[in-house]
């Protein structure tokens, strides 16, 4: 008797593969040694596969055809087509007349576009049952022989389900491939054919190619004798099986000709620099592909283009206690590391630029400028060298510019690309796509842009360009240097003298460096002028210790008996110190010297040694000045004795996170009578206790939950950490030089 599953909605029955490739076979052997489903069925034109797949516990049981087991088959059973691109439809064909309307059909063709094409017309539409699919996991390798039950493991599916498809065939389908250790990503047919068709299809006819036009050289012995690394690296892939690539090919027609065409025009003109021994166009050329390339491999790979395995997220587990004492050097700041790739690249030479911070933010700037065209060599420890264009030198990025997780780039941005001539659209992460946009776009408005936002003037910007920027008088109606920083860089193309005011001091790293760069700023107390049609001229930069980066070990040493840290080269430029002001206010014992000045930004030494903390009401007027601090100075009032009270600070609710909630959920969980108001907080200081908080993924709510394990009497475990990367790469280092014990989780 036959043992009946009694299927949830998306539980899976019986597997049938047709086609025992490397792709059907391994998918087959996964699911069998995973015990995924109650039967694996494999269907094969050839008796000797079906012998070997029975042999080699691929599959459970064998079958010739779709004909003889069709009537068999119903609701929860799964009909997985592995067969070459091509061949597709004659399997459809036969789904659609063997199978009931209940059987899920899914297909791991490498072109979807086709596929779908081929179900409407046999089915005269595409049915609810089909599930196109590609799980992006070949190899050179082929055949039953090559089966491998890991091989999806840690590798993407993408699936291109329709609006016909079905929920609860494409619940199953995913599941599946979860199920065989796959991460799984839907997008439209026609996203998946370009990109694949770029990622994939291209690269494969270009080393089919390379291998075929030296092979039919009379020197190709030779050639293959003595070719080495690179050689082997690049043509890998074309010891593929010829029958599937003509497939694609043939398949994947247009989106390849659109990925090829480009191709070869770049080829022609590296032809002709190599031709004239053209020295710059090979190194900016060569330059641009290596950065690009190591772009990649840094920061898409992983997130922005799902393309490749998502890098899971990351928790950090904490345990209680840590010494405090050190002499650290924390990386470069954020805010000077964006405006130095700004206006370095709008400059008119090379600007060389040291102690650049090569987080995920900044990053995200570089990479925006060099997609209009500027040419950046780095960052190499720190060290950056932009060939500047000109005011008027950027062009037209071919994509949108992604700019992650960073409001600075975006807002600061938007401002500079007002004035161009081109129309551009700036996109960003979750989080990111929350954030309002409004408070740049409608003065930019005000002086002539045209800008689109999303609903509730969220990203993503889509700005028109080509228009006439007039200079505006504006009066911000919130202290933000980003709304003040974009402002003066549209004046900057505008008619007349742009004028910002502001309620309160904020940052004034623009002003500073504009200067530096030769551009003259006016600006007085709460208010900066600049007129547009100067010159920025190129100049060194040197960008100091970020102050929001060192004030995490300040607090540390403020809270933990015994500490001593000295933080050296930081930042503290009077606009940014609201930290040591507020930590003094509280008793803490901070010694600022050695105190200096580079590039017109001052710098100094700060030393932190412990003493008991109190509670204090924080001055309204040291908000702006420490807007980034206050995730940390909120750890440091729950280690003060008596209450702390924070108003005016409304625009903490804005940030990457909303601030003021996710951290009084913090602190409450781990033991801290903290009570958020509109615009503030209050926290009575208290016994930190372990326990589980999230960051939200706001990577200063993450580092500040880690100094408080420094006073915890618990472990504390803190969720979605990985956008400490945007900031502070090396946090977790750094942390650990302090006595923090503290372990990075993969949440695979
Ligand atoms: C920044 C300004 C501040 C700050 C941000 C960096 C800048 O934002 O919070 O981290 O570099 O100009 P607001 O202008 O929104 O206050």
């Amino acid at each position: 008797m036959t043992e009946q599953l009694q299927p949830t909605s998306v539980a899976l029955n019986r597997l049938v593969v047709v086609g025992l490739g490397l792709i059907g076979a391994s998918a087959a052997k996964a699911a069998r040694d995973r015990g995924l489903c109650r039967q694996v069925i494999g269907i094969s034109r050839r008796d000797s596969t079906l012998e070997i797949a029975l042999q080699q516990g691929v599959i459970d049981r064998a079958e010739t055809s779709l004909e003889s087991l069709g009537a068999e088959l119903g609701h929860g059973d799964m009909v997985l087509i592995g067969v070459p691109t091509l061949t597709v439809a004659e399997v459809l064909a036969d789904c659609s007349k063997w199978l009931s309307d209940q059987v899920t059909v899914t297909d791991v063709a490498s072109v979807k576009g086709n596929v779908v094409e081929m179900a409407r017309t046999i089915y005269g539409e595409i049915p609810p049952q089909l599930v196109p699919g590609h799980p992006i996991a070949g190899s050179e390798k082929s055949g039953v022989n090559a089966a491998q039950a890991d091989l999806f493991v840690d590798h993407r599916v993408i699936l291109t389900p329709t609006e016909q498809t079905g929920d609860d065939h494409l619940q199953r389908v995913s599941a599946f491939w979860r199920g065989v250790g796959a991460s799984v990503t839907s997008m439209p047919v026609s996203r998946h054919d370009k990109i694949l068709a770029a990622t994939s299809h291209l690269p494969h006819l270009l080393a089919y190619a390379l291998v075929d036009s030296l092979a039919a050289g009379g020197e190709h012995r030779d050639i293959f004798r003595f070719a080495a690394g690179g050689f082997r690296d690049f043509t890998r892939i074309a010891a593929s099986d010829p029958v599937m690539w003509r497939d694609i090919t043939v398949a994947n027609r247009e989106a390849i000709l659109g990925v090829l065409d480009p191709v070869l025009e770049d080829f022609a003109a590296l032809r002709s620099a190599v031709d004239r021994g053209d020295q710059q166009v090979l190194i900016e050329t060569f330059t641009r592909a290596r950065d690009a390339r190591r772009y990649f491999e840094k920061l898409l790979e992983n997130r922005s283009m799902n393309l490749s395995p998502a890098r899971s997220e990351t928790r950090y587990r904490l345990s209680p206690g840590g010494h405090g004492q050190a002499t650290l050097r924390v990386p470069g700041d954020k805010s000077m590391s964006h405006r130095s790739v700004m206006l370095g690249s709008l400059a008119e030479g090379m600007t060389e630029v040291t102690g650049f911070l090569e987080g995920e933010d900044s990053l995200a700037t570089l990479q925006a400028f060099r997609d209009m065209g500027v040419l950046i060599e780095g960052p190499d420890q720190g060290r950056l060298a932009i060939h500047g264009v000109g005011l008027h030198g950027l062009k037209a990025p071919i994509r949108p510019l992604y700019l992650g997780n960073s409001g600075t780039s975006m807002r600061l941005l938007c401002g500079l690309l007002a004035g161009q001539n081109f129309a551009v659209e700036l996109t960003g992460d979750e989080s990111l796509s929350k954030r309002p946009m409004a408070r740049v776009a409608n003065p930019l408005r005000q002086m002539g842009a045209v800008i689109e936002t999303a609903e509730g003037g969220r990203p993503p910007l889509k700005i028109q360009g080509g228009k006439t920027l007039h200079a505006i008088d504006y009066d911000m109606p919130m202290a933000s240097a980003q709304v003040k920083s974009c402002l003066l860089l549209a004046g900057l193309y505008a008619d007349g003298t742009t004028t910002v005011r502001e309620p309160a001091p904020t940052r004034d790293h623009t002003e500073r460096m504009l200067h530096g760069f030769g551009y003259a700023v006016d600006s007085a107390s709460g208010r900066a002028s600049l007129s547009g049609g100067g010159v920025l001229k190129a100049r060194r930069i040197d960008v100091p210790a970020d102050i929001s980066s060192a004030a995490f070990f300040m607090v540390a040493a403020a809270i933990t008996p015994g500490s001593d840290i000295l933080l050296k080269h930081v930042g503290v430029n009077p606009t940014r110190t609201g930290i040591i002001a507020i930590l003094r206010l509280m008793g803490s014992d901070i010694d600022v010297h050695d105190q200096g000045e580079i590039g017109g930004e001052p710098i100094a030494d700060i030393r932190i040694r412990y003493r008991p903390l109190v509670g204090i009401d924080i001055p309204q007027d040291q908000v702006p000045l420490a807007i980034d601090e206050f995730p940390v100075i909120f750890v440091a009032a729950a280690c003060a004795a008596g209450r702390t009270r924070l108003t005016g600070a409304a625009e903490l609710r804005v940030k990457e996170s909303d601030r003021i909630q996710v951290m009084a959920d913090g602190l409450q969980a781990l033991g801290i009578a903290a009570q958020p108001t509109t615009d503030g907080m209050q926290i009575e200081g208290g016994q930190l206790s372990g326990g589980e908080v999230d960051s939200h993924g706001d990577h200063r709510i993450a580092m500040a939950f880690s100094i408080a394990a420094l006073r915890a009497n618990g472990e504390i475990l803190i969720g979605n950490c990985n956008n400490v990367a945007t900031s502070f790469p090396e946090f977790v280092d750094l942390a650990q030089v302090i006595g923090l014990a503290i372990r990075v989780e993969d949440m695979a």
